[in-house]
């Protein structure tokens, strides 16, 4: 598998780009989502959501049509077959929460890992934001995936987990869905195993790539032992070394790396109102190679240092 090099002209960005923490997230200001991006624009967007996972966008009073545009300079975009989508716009999700609707987006996940093929990218625009509350955060998975002992890492190494849309299930249900539609759902979105770490297509990093939203069990394991390994893993994006968080206002955006970050939609501000819009850049199939990242790639390498617990294959976590 061959993996990109990384060109990335960090002290000629054609924006300015503000870090928000050591390893993940940046604010860019500078550019203009009603106007179409220069080929300098998207390549310097590229690059730099390589290294930051999270970019953020403010003050873009940008039309429907904008938002699409925008995704589109870094690939196709999908049509989700389950969740509402926007009157007229079939690749733009509509997520509105309210008094009737609370958040439910409110769990660490990667977007739908229940594809052969999930997201490469989320472009999320703000219509309409709570007074408080309703930030999103978004955790590392490579400084994740760095910060577990070496043990878990060697247990992990190579494996394979299945994903699904169960969540979703439920949801379709509620609105009314027959058992033969959901079967005919099950048949056109066949669970995929993905690799417990993947390599980024791009930079070469090894990241965490389960999620509580989707993942179900690791393949050749025994259930429960499964179930304690996932939990090491899902409790990796909840530390808060490896996190930023964005607070919304009414047009600002955020596009995220969906094969390097997890995110989770804070659920706090209930009952008040609060009206997003993504569009969903489509990915490829997720890999795992022992090869290193790519040679020239710049970066923000995780620094910190985290006082945890020592775990071990016969650990009481791993007696099933
Ligand atoms: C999502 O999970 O894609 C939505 C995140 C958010 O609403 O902040």
């Amino acid at each position: 598998m061959s993996l990109n090099t990384i060109d990335y002209p960090t002290d000629d960005l054609p924006f300015q780009l503000t870090p928000y923490s050591p390893t993940i997230g940046g604010e860019i200001s500078g550019i203009d989502l009603r106007q179409p991006l220069t080929d300098d624009q998207v390549e310097g967007i590229r690059a730099a959501l390589l290294d930051r996972k999270v970019l953020f966008f403010r003050d873009q009073n940008i039309t429907t049509d904008q938002h699409l545009d925008f995704a589109r300079n870094f690939g196709d975009l999908e049509v989700h077959p389950f969740a509402p989508h926007k009157d007229g716009y079939p690749e733009i999700l509509a997520i509105t929460h309210d008094r009737d609707h609370p958040g439910q987006e409110n769990g660490w996940h990667s977007d739908v890992t229940w594809r052969q093929q999930p997201s490469l990218g989320s472009v999320l625009r703000c219509i309409e934001c709570p007074s408080r509350g309703g930030d999103t955060l978004f955790a590392d998975m490579y400084a994740a995936y760095d910060g577990l002992p070496a043990a878990i890492q060697e247990l992990v190494e190579g494996r394979l987990a299945l994903h699904d849309f169960e969540g979703f299930r439920a949801r379709l249900r509620k609105r009314g869905a027959t058992e033969a539609e959901l079967e005919d759902f099950n048949k056109a979105y066949p669970n995929p195993q993905h690799p417990l770490i993947r390599s980024h297509p791009e930079t070469g990093r090894k990241g965490i790539y389960v999620n509580a939203a989707f993942t179900k069990h690791i393949i050749g394991m025994e259930r429960e032992e499964s179930a304690r390994l996932l939990a090491i893993l899902y409790h990796q994006a909840s530390m808060p070394e490896y996190q930023c968080r964005f607070h919304w206002a009414a047009n600002s955006m955020a596009f995220w790396d969906n094969r390097a970050c997890q995110h989770y939609a804070a659920s706090d501000y209930w009952p008040q109102i609060r009206r997003v819009e993504r569009a969903t850049i489509i990915g490829d199939t997720p890999f795992y190679t022992t090869e290193g990242p790519v040679a020239n790639m710049a970066e923000s390498p995780f620094r910190g240092r985290i006082a945890r617990q020592r775990v071990e294959p016969g650990h009481s976590l791993f007696k099933s």
